[in-house]
């Protein structure tokens, strides 16, 4: 999740590109960079300023910089490949300084195009996956920006929205995307190039969505788009009603929403960055091989809905690379005096990076001789810093208090991490890790059919937003889940909601249940399908409504409880990625019918930096 932004008209640009970044700024915010483009008396000069940090970085820059330019391209990082750094912060330049690119996605295939490029004499200095794109325009530009842009995007893998723009083409901006947000806004005399529509809403009403595959060409008069196969493409603009606050969580009522209907993307691009031709790379983890083999233990420690995200890694762990591994509350792990046998994994995951328990659990761990891994949606973030190495979700900013997307990519890091480990430690073959990769990577598509049916959840919360107290009920790879859907309730709600092992129900829980407290039952295919189902009839019997979360296809199961929510088919072992979102959805509806303020739950906040 990054922001880019271009400019080609005849006003001086930079305070357009710095005000359109700083609407994009929800989408990463660890550097940034604006170049531009000076035609003055024929001089094409092209200055350029970065800065490591927020925009107010890039702003005081700007501020003590004579810049001038109307054509430049513009950037807001959220880091991928290589830490927030000048040399990693966008725009990227080719060898002769020529040519600038700003780029939002990941380029899957980076290092053996990388490998290649340098080969030919190509000079590298960041370590960005971005940066072969504007090396191989440079190899492909033969006078035709478009045409060279074709050409290196036919050799990249992975997504991309682009914006390029070159001293030698200096009245041309040219776009493309794959996967990645792209619009045209149409101006007088001007267009613009932007990540989002709120980007450039302040100058103009009038778009054009590039879609998959197409490539634009722009001057300031002109905005020609072009298909997969070369061919032009007709579009009729579109005018938005939009106002800008609205626009900044892109129509959703709540940034939440937003960030829910965001999952397929932010799993998928989780996957793409550290999966490529079904090997998966974790070596920003640093993870040294003979501490995989002879690890004895692995102790998780998060909090919160990471902690959640930690009992699906120990499902995973122990299934697959059959280590055994125990899940901490961090803020427990610290007092407890933990024993840690030599060698041992401590794997902390934080969202954040910054939560202070999870980084005071690190501590006792380190002081304790174990290897640390932090997984974290942030790069350089004190977690991180504090480890001896870190996998990275990508998910992009999370604005909401209430966790969401980043779950759904935590859990995803969680499914490939412990592939890795069984891998490594020779407990699945090369084949049985492509076959399972498979299934993963359909893993954003099933999570789009689970948010395609929010009406269908919506209609549900309709008839349960009365109720004061719920019980969430799963078993095995079903339990996770339950466990983030209660407290999303909770959380964003104020509904009291319990999540129990549900043949656990029966030593002491099944007391409460009744006509008024709902049961929210795991009931999708999976080998303790029958067992789950005994304990629903022991629910039902006494009264309970039940809502079941059941794989398509079950229609019996409607005999048995009040109300289904369909869920695609997946195996069992990576289940929860899927389940977990209609329990969003269903908690997030129930606290709009009940008029809470999603974004922002009271006594609660997004990073917990004291104990
Ligand atoms: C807070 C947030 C939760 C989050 C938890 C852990 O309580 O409200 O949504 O799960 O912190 O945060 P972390 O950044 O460490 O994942």
């Amino acid at each position: 999740m990054c922001g880019i932004i271009g400019y080609v008209g005849e006003k001086d640009c930079v305070s357009i590109l710095l005000n359109g970044l700083k609407r994009l700024e929800y989408r990463g915010y660890d550097s940034s960079g604006i170049a531009v483009l000076n035609k003055e008396d024929n001089r094409n000069e092209i200055s350029m300023v970065k800065r490591v940090g927020n925009l107010k970085k890039l702003e005081k820059a700007l501020s003590k910089k004579e810049m001038k330019g109307s054509l430049g391209i513009g950037h807001t990082r959220w880091a991928t490949h290589g830490k927030p750094h000048r040399l990693n912060a966008h725009p990227h330049l080719d060898c002769k300084n020529e040519i600038l690119l700003v780029h939002n996605g990941i380029i899957e295939n980076w290092e053996p195009l990388k490998n290649e490029l340098i080969s030919r004499g190509h000079k590298f200095i960041s370590e960005t996956d971005t940066e072969v794109l504007v090396h191989l325009v440079e190899d492909y530009y033969n006078g035709d920006l478009v045409k060279a842009v074709r050409k290196a995007l036919n050799k990249v893998e992975g997504s991309y929205a682009i914006v390029v723009m070159s001293k030698k083409s200096p009245n041309q901006l040219v776009g493309a995307r794959q996967d990645s947000p792209l619009v045209v806004g149409l101006g007088n005399g001007e267009n613009y190039l932007a990540s989002d529509i709120p980007a450039v809403l302040e100058h103009t009403n009038k778009f054009l969505i590039i879609e998959q595959g197409e490539i634009a060409n722009i001057t300031k008069d002109k905005v020609e788009i072009y298909d997969r196969n070369e061919k032009l493409v007709n579009k009729s603009p579109f005018e938005t009603n939009w106002d800008i606050s609205s626009a900044e969580k892109e129509g959703y009522e709540d940034f939440m929403l937003k960030e829910i209907m965001e999952q397929s993307i932010a799993v998928r691009e989780t996957y793409r960055s550290h999966v490529y031709k079904y090997k998966i790379s974790l070596d920003e983890s640093n993870l040294p091989i003979d501490i995989i083999k002879n690890i004895k233990k692995i102790f998780i420690v998060a909090c919160g809905t990471s902690f959640h995200a930690g009992y699906v890694a120990k499902g995973v762990v122990e299934r697959f690379a059959r280590i055994p591994v125990d899940v901490e509350i961090a803020s427990e792990f610290r007092y407890k005096d933990p024993i840690i046998p030599n060698p041992s994994l401590v794997i902390a995951i934080s969202q954040s990076g910054e939560t202070i328990d999870t980084i005071a659990a690190i501590r006792e761990a380190k002081r304790k001789n174990a290897w640390i891994l932090t997984i974290s949606n942030v790069m350089e973030s004190s977690a991180v810093r504090e480890s001896d190495g870190a996998v990275y979700t990508f998910a992009g900013p999370e604005i909401g208090v209430a966790a969401s997307k980043t779950h759904t990519a935590q859990i995803m890091i969680c499914y490939l991490l412990s592939l890795y480990l069984a891998k490594v430690r020779g407990e699945i073959t090369s084949a049985e890790t492509a076959y399972y990769l498979n299934i993963l990577k359909e893993v954003p598509s099933k999570i789009k059919s689970v948010l395609d049916n929010h009406s269908k959840i919506k209609e549900l919360a309709n008839i349960y937003y009365k109720f004061p107290d719920f019980i969430f009920i799963g078993r095995k790879y079903g339990f996770p889940a339950v466990m983030e859907g209660a407290l999303k309730l909770k959380e964003i709600s104020y509904v009291h909601a319990e999540a129990y092992p549900a043949g656990e129900m029966k030593h002491g829980p099944i007391a409460l249940v009744g006509e008024n407290c709902p049961v929210v039952a795991i009931a999708d295919d999976s080998s303790v399908y029958n067992k789950i189902l005994g304990n629903i009839s022991e629910v039902k019997a006494r009264n309970a409504p039940v809502v079941a979360l059941t794989t398509i296809g079950n229609e019996k199961i409607k005999n048995l409880v009040d109300h289904v929510i369909e869920v695609p088919k997946i195996p069992e072992e990576f289940s929860a990625i899927i389940n977990v979102v209609p329990l969003q959805l269903f908690a997030y509806e129930i606290a709009k019918k009940l008029g809470c303020n999603v974004d922002q739950p009271r006594n609660l906040a997004k990073t917990v930096t004291v104990e």
